[in-house]
């Protein structure tokens, strides 16, 4: 009773006001306003078979306040006229990039098939498969261990890596890791470092990484060219290599199959990791860096080359840390021979013995740089 009292009042309160209002505006002699309800107002309208085609000025006449087509043009990538010049600013005319779809993404707007390409395909599946081959690298590590040799050292040295060799390919693999480092951090750090260190320490990180990244690069680029020239004669294919591919190198076995300088497995990694993943990572990287003359550096430019940059890299990843891991742990005296340029004759027997035959026979010199190399003693190379 009290209730429907009190909302009477307000009403007859209400109505007494707005009649106030209007009063004073008919006294100054404009227009009354009416408010109105958006939904309420030409509800015909939208029925309209052009609706959906009207120009803004035309929503406008039926729907004033109503600027979908506008924005609709807008999102639709629409390029209208810039009097910049084309050469300094090719998208000046263009706020929202025209509709595309590239790999994995919907037909949306560029700038958003690439966001879609990028955290829904690269960022999940690449760090999910660079996990996986961790995993598997670890499991085959528990498993088989470290492959040693069989026989006893003969103490008797055979040069595998010349100094210019071990020298590129240290340069390289250094600028390798900063960038592998670096780039795993830009890609992964958000999902598993920030929510750990928090946004502050996390943008320093990312920072100095960002810089370190962009440095390592032309590193790499020059260091990965001198590697492919110089590795390129051993890795060609050479009878024996499907042998060995189909046999897995007999890594499981005894006996490894019969190899030359580099077996078929070597083969594979520079062909696929170095040569095409290699020069595909610089080449992506450099246009990233704007840095390829010649190319008109739009949005669409930068989205495919780092759309391409990721995945490449990411393989690249994956190929070298099975590298890494033979060169390392995974076979005794492999790292020797890059650290030192030497290995012994019972090494180069077990895991290259087509090459070790070739030495043997004087068909490959036993010794191929200066005597005194980094590392060993000339006493000992000369044994
Ligand atoms: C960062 C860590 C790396 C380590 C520890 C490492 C280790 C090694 C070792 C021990 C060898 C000698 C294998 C043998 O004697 O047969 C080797 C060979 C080689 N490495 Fe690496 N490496 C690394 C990174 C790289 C990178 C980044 C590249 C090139 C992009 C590369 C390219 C090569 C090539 C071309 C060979 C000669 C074998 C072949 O042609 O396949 N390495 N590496």
């Amino acid at each position: 009773m009290l209730r429907s009292f009190v909302s009477a009042l307000c009403l007859v309160a209400g109505l007494a006001a707005q009649g106030l209002v209007l009063a004073q505006t008919a006294a100054a002699g404009a227009p009354a306003v009416q408010s109105a309800n958006i939904m309420d107002v030409q509800p015909e309208a939208s029925a309209d078979p052009g609706y959906a085609k009207q120009s803004n000025g035309e929503r406008a006449k039926v729907q004033p306040g109503n600027n979908a087509p506008m924005w609709r043009q807008v999102g639709s990538g629409v390029t209208g006229t810039s009097s910049l010049p084309k050469s300094e600013a090719p998208e000046a005319g263009n706020l929202i990039q025209p509709f595309v779809q590239y790999p994995g993404s919907r037909l949306t707007n560029a700038g958003e098939a690439w966001r879609q390409v990028r955290n829904n395909w690269l960022i999940p599946y690449g760090g999910s498969f660079l996990l996986i081959v961790l995993g598997a690298i670890a499991v085959f590590y528990w498993r088989v261990g470290t492959i040693k040799m069989h026989e006893p050292r003969t103490g008797r040295l055979i040069e595998r890596f010349t100094p210019f060799e071990r020298s590129a390919h240290m340069l390289n693999a250094a600028a390798f890791t900063v960038l592998a480092i670096s780039g795993l951090v830009m890609a992964f750090g958000k999902y598993l470092i920030l929510p750990v260190i928090g946004t502050t320490l996390f943008g320093w990180l990312a920072y100095v990484l960002k810089n370190a990244h962009n440095f390592a690069g032309p590193l790499f680029a020059v260091t990965l060219v001198v590697v492919i020239v110089t590795f390129i004669k051993d890795n060609f294919p050479a009878k024996g290599d499907l042998n060995w591919i189909l046999k897995g190198g007999g890594m499981l076995g005894p006996h490894e199959i019969k190899s030359g300088r580099f077996n078929a497995g070597e083969k594979v990694v520079f062909w696929v990791g170095v040569f095409v993943l290699g020069l595909v990572g610089v080449a992506s990287g450099l246009v990233l860096d704007k840095l390829v003359p010649g190319l008109t550096y739009e949005r669409s430019t930068m989205q495919i080359a780092h759309m391409v940059h990721l995945a490449s890299n990411t393989l690249m990843v994956v190929v070298f840390m099975g590298h890494i891991y033979l060169g390392t742990l995974g076979t005794e005296g492999a790292l020797e021979a890059m650290s030192t340029g030497y290995v012994d004759e019972t090494w180069a027997k077990e895991h290259h013995e087509l090459w070790y035959d070739d030495v043997k026979a004087g068909r490959v010199p036993a010794k191929r740089a200066d005597v005194g190399s980094v590392g060993v003693p000339p006493s000992i190379v000369q044994a």
